[in-house]
Formats: C-alpha cells, structure tokens, sequence
C-alpha cells in the first residue's frame, strides 16, 4: 500500500503562534487529507521545538520555570490546531522522555562512531545574556547586540558533529535525487551554499541549561537543531523496540519547511542521517512566507503586526481562513495578507462564484424539475462540464503531487466559473418554457449539479464544513463527500438522478466590512464663511417636470442590495417576489420585472433599494421596499446595478 509520511517544523513554543505558522500547517494538514482521501497509509506530524537559551530566557523573564512556561503555550497551540481542525496523527514536544532518551541515544551513537567529537569553540561571549555571538553581529566597539554591553573573546569546550565528512555524499544525493530539493530554486541556492565546503557543527552548549544533557558529559546539554531535527524519527520510535511507526514510515515522504530553515533541513539534517547510517527524506519542500499588509513585512511580535488566527476564524469562520490559506499564496513563493485581500478573496470566490452556482442550481432543480435532480441523458449532453471536469481532476491530481495547492484550487474553482457561466449561456429559464427541449434543460441541470458534488469532493482536503454543506443541499449524506471511494467520487456520473434537493442557507454569507458607504459629496462645514455667488446660469425647469430641493432627494433613502433569492408571484405575470440581503438587514420586495428578467438571472445581482418606503402588500405579498429600473416609452426595462462587482450591500447612494 502507499504510505504517506509528511511534517511540518516544530515551533518554538516561546509566544504565541500566529497566521504564519497557521498557514504551514494549514498546508500540510491539506496534502495529508489528501493522501489519506486517496487511501494511502498516511502519518502526519507535527510538535513544539521546546529548548534552547530563547525559552529559558523568556520563561525567566515570565517568572516561570521552563517547563511551565511551554506546557501553557503548548496547550494552546493544540487548541488552534483543534480550532483549525488540523488532523495530525502525532504531536511530538522535545521535552518528552520519549524524545529526550533517543537523541541522547543518537548523541551517543555518533560519539562512539568518531562522528561527533569533543573540541573548544571560541566566539565573543557576553556574560549577562549567557550568549555567543559571531563577531559580524557586534555592535561597534565589540558590544553586545542584544544589551549593548562588552563581550568577551572566549573559548569553551563542545562537541562537534564532523559535518564536513558528509558534504561530498550530500552533493552526490541531491544531484541523484532531483526532487530531494523543492522548489527547484530552493536546490540551486543549497547547492551552492555546500559547495562553499561545510565546517563541523557545534551540537553542544555548556552555558545553556535548559537541554537534553550530553549523556557522557553532564555539563554540557545538546545544542538545539541536532536536538530539534531529530523529532522527524524520535516520534516514530527510531532506536525503541516499539519502532514498527519507524519500519512503516520512514523516510518521510515531504518535511515541509519554510524558506528560511531550508538550509537546517537540507544540509544538516541529512548529514546527521548519512552518518547514523539511516535513509534521507524523499523531500524537503520550503515554502515561502506570508507577509504582512502594505509594506509586505514578516510578521513579527515585535514589529506588533502579527495576524491573531483565532480572531481571524472568529470573525470569518473557519473554512474561510483556511480557504484563503490554501488559495492566496502559490505555493512556494511570498504572499502578502492584508484584511481587505481576504475579505475580498472570500466574498469573490466562496460568496459569489461558489454560492451562487449552489443557490442557482438548488432553485432551477426546485422550480423545473420539481425538486429533485433530473435524468441526464448522456448521449445528448453537450460535454461542456463533463470534460471540463475530467481535466479538473486530472490537473488537481498533479497539481497535489507536486505540492501545489494553490494551484489545485485554482483547478475546482475554474469548474466552477465555467458552472456560472454555463447557466448564463444554457438559459435554464428559457429551456422550461420549450418542451422540445425537456433533455437539454434535463442535461445542464444534471451537470450543474453533478459538478457541483465534485467540487464538494476536490474541496475535502482543503475546507472542513462546505464539503458537507455541498452534500446536504444536493440531497445527498454528508458524510459521504469524505467517505466515498476516491476514483468512484471523482468520476462523472456519479450523483444519482432522482435525489432530493434541500436548499439551504447561502454557504458563505458575503462578508460586509462598510456599515455605510462613505457619502460622496462633502458638506460645508457650518464655520466656514459662504463663498461670494459667482454668477451661476440656472437651468430653467422642464416643464411639467417637478423640480425638488435637496432636502425632498435627502428623504429618499437608497441602499445597494443583493438579491439572494428570487421567485415568480404565483398568477401574476409581472411580479417577481426578491430576498435581498441590506447589509445585515434581509428584505423582501415585490417588484413588477417578471417580464423582463427569470428569477434565476437575478440572483447575486447588486441592485438600488428605495429602502424607506413605506411597506405594502401586492397580490397579498408583502412588499418592503422598491428597487430602481430604467425603462423606455417602448417597454425596455434594464435593472440598476453597481459597476464594481465587489461593492458590499448595505451602502448608501447618495
Ligand atoms: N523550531 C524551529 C523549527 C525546527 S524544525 C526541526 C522554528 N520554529 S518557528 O516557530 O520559528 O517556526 C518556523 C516555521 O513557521 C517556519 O519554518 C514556517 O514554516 C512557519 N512560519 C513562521 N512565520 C511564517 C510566515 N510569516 N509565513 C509562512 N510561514 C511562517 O523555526
């Protein structure tokens, strides 16, 4: 069977994490869904990197011993991963036995083999903060970065891992191995770095204390990344007699990485495998890191520009965040998150494009095929969304083997664009109204719907309530989006005629972020002197036409609204009765276009609302409202709408 082992860093538990880290393991947790949907045998894993000076100092500096100061951040990076519903099959934390007895072991093995050795390291050390710095991170007058005093040039005994003994085997391997490194960029820039000849490591501290002990030499602790890396096979049981996780799953398929522990990764860590005689990762996959607002800064605490993902799933919801996640950033390369970016990523995307083609095909299947989905007759089937869908698959497939979520995304989403479209060019409405054309209307509902279920199955890796949100409105069992068997779920064809509609609430409410347009006419503030009057013409009144002061205009009030569902007034030709969506106020209102437009054209339409006009009832069905047309003397009749198709309801037009 194919087995699937995949990790991400493990994160220093020394502050909180933030969208940064969410978005790698957001990530993994994806490819591991993945795989696991695709029935491989997978192991995901991911953890806290728990030593090292950086924790000590901040635990110290919270009052708390270092172990009490990770266990309560530890315990809430589990609760944003729960909150994120990342699925891993181990969280490995560096300060458990299981972890600590092994790497003393590797420490030991390496020792006794000659690959690590005892030397003196020399480097300028400052006395307060307990820590060597290299004399290129001086401040002037050989002064400590961090609290500007004195350091001293000082030599103190550590052991060493002969890293220099492995560099030509490693050049060899990755040169073997041309997915060893990825991207491929990523190879070029490690490549060159190894060729510039590689010098021992330290993997020791006598001056730290907060660290696995050396186990030959009690005054020394294991200095962090042998200690860190090692997690990838501690977790597994290397060197315990309990390793069948071990047998089963490494070498890891992917250790995901960002860009700036590449080097950790690709150089150090596989030096350390070479030398306990142990198989390299099949991959190290180092992606790029998601920037912060106008500037693209790294986030950063300091900088006080981290992004809380807790308040982001609060305030937007889960699917969403992992949505934009997974689809903003091409996989690899830099993004840059900004509120406005997201917002706008999730009412174009998931509240248009995606919500509309359900709530469209829901209310045509309802109304044309009294609720339940039609039977396709494949033979006549135009082809559009059937062979759309087979490249789709095919191109999110090996869109997923190469790591490239974004661009899987991009695949479904475009089925789904083409869903839209295709509604608009079949004109459903239009097909009703001839009998002749009973199997065309039959077909593009059929495939409408059934596009819309596999969207629901290519969705599962990445979100975690649509999928079943899809499902449910199709008529068909949840659970079964996640359960179903890979191949069959994805072939076309495999919604059954015959099943049950239940339309439901829209599937992702568009995100309202302005309560209030800004007006676009300043007033005069009441200070300011009034300007002489120039000599103005004034345009004589129409006859016949009324002529207002601003005030009466001012009384009207005008809103943009979306149209949200939109059916026929039974036994009245002309009336179409809307829900709109104001802002967060709904509304429904009878208007007199049924001659004019289907309901089903109207749906995601922003149209003006006469917000204030006193309700009333039309053929006995309350009106609340009045939305703004043009016409012509000879019967045209075109809707207002707004020219920026990302224009929140609820504005005000003045
Ligand atoms: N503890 C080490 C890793 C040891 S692995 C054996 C470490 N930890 S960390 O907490 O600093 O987390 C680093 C990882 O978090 C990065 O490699 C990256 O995957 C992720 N990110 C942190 N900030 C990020 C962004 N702003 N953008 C994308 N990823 C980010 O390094």
């Amino acid at each position: 069977m194919t087995k699937f082992y995949i990790s991400t860093p493990i994160y220093y538990p020394s502050d909180r994490l933030h969208i940064g880290h969410s978005y790698t393991t957001v990530a993994a947790d994806a490819l591991a869904r993945y795989h696991r949907r695709r029935g491989h045998e997978t192991w995901f894993l991911t953890g806290t990197d728990e030593h090292g000076q950086k924790i000590e100092r901040a635990a110290a500096a919270a009052g708390k011993s270092p172990i009490e100061f990770v266990d309560e951040i530890v315990a809430w990076i589990k609760d944003l991963w729960s909150a994120l519903h990342i699925s891993y099959d181990d969280f490995i934390r560096t300060s458990e036995p299981r972890h600590e007895k092994a790497v003393q072991q590797i420490f030991a093995k390496l020792f006794e083999q000659g690959d690590i050795y005892k030397s003196s390291y020399q480097g300028w050390y400052c006395t307060p903060c307990e820590t060597f710095w290299l004399e290129g991170k001086l401040k002037e007058g050989n002064l400590c970065p961090d609290c500007g005093r004195t350091v001293e040039l000082t030599t103190e005994d550590s052991y060493f891992f002969r890293m220099s003994k492995y560099a030509e085997r490693l050049l060899q391997h990755i040169e073997e191995n041309p997915d060893f490194i990825q991207p491929a960029s990523r190879k070029n820039e490690m490549v060159a770095f190894i060729k510039q000849g590689l010098e021992d490591l330290c993997v020791s501290r006598a001056t730290v204390k907060w660290g696995i002990p050396v186990p030959m030499d009690e005054n020394q602790v294991i200095y962090v990344w042998l200690d860190a890396l090692s997690n990838y096979i501690t977790a597994l049981g290397w060197g315990t007699e309990k390793d069948e996780l071990y047998r089963k799953f490494w070498p890891a398929d992917v250790h995901l990485v960002g860009k700036e522990i590449m080097r950790f990764h690709t150089i150090i860590w596989p030096c350390i495998l070479m030398a306990l005689g142990e198989p390299l990762p099949k991959k190290v996959f180092g992606h790029g890191w998601l920037l912060f607002g106008s500037g693209s800064e790294k986030m950063s605490k300091s900088k006080g520009n981290v992004v809380d993902p807790f308040v982001l799933i609060e305030k937007y919801g889960l699917d969403a965040v992992r949505y934009y996640l997974l689809r903003e950033v091409p996989f690899g390369s830099d993004g840059t998150y900004t509120e406005d970016a997201f917002v706008l990523r999730t009412n174009v995307d998931l509240a248009n494009d995606m919500g509309n083609l359900l709530s469209r095909t829901t209310q045509m299947i309802n109304k044309f095929c009294g609720g339940k989905v039609p039977t396709p007759v494949p033979a006549e089937d135009d082809g559009v969304l059937s062979s759309l869908a087979v490249d789709v698959v095919k191109e999110y497939e090996a869109a997923f083997d190469r790591l490239e979520i974004s661009t899987a995304v991009l695949a479904i989403m475009k089925l789904v664009a083409r869903g839209n479209k295709y509604i608009d060019e079949q004109a459903p409405w239009a097909l009703a109204k001839d009998p002749a054309k009973a199997t065309q209307l039959n077909n593009v509902l059929y495939s409408l719907a059934e596009s819309l279920r596999l969207v629901g199955v290519l969705l599962t890796p990445m979100l975690v309530h649509t999928p079943e949100k899809l499902f449910d409105q199709l008529g068909l069992d949840p659970a079964s989006a996640r359960t179903a068997v890979w191949e069959a779920a994805t072939t076309w064809g495999a919604l059954p005629a015959g099943t049950e509609i239940r339309r439901g609430n829209p599937l992702f409410p568009r995100i309202e972020v302005e309560k209030e347009a800004a007006p676009i006419v300043e007033t005069t503030p009441a200070a300011a002197p009034a300007p002489a009057p120039a000599e103005v013409k004034v345009t004589e009144p129409v006859e016949g036409v009324a002529v207002i002061e601003y005030d009466d205009f001012a009384k009207v009030e005008l809103k943009v609204a979306t149209v949200i569902e939109a059916e026929r007034v039974p036994k009245a030709d002309k009336l179409l009765k809307l829900q709109l969506e104001v802002g967060e106020e709904r509304r429904q209102i009878v208007s007199g276009i049924a001659q004019h437009y289907e309901p089903e054209q109207l749906i995601g339409k922003r149209i003006i609302l006469v917000a204030n006009l006193k309700p009333k009832a039309l053929r006995g069905v309350e009106s609340h409202g009045m939305l703004l047309a043009a016409s012509t003397a000879d019967g045209k009749l075109s809707l207002v709408t707004l020219d920026k198709p990302d224009f929140p309801s609820g504005g005000r037009v003045k």
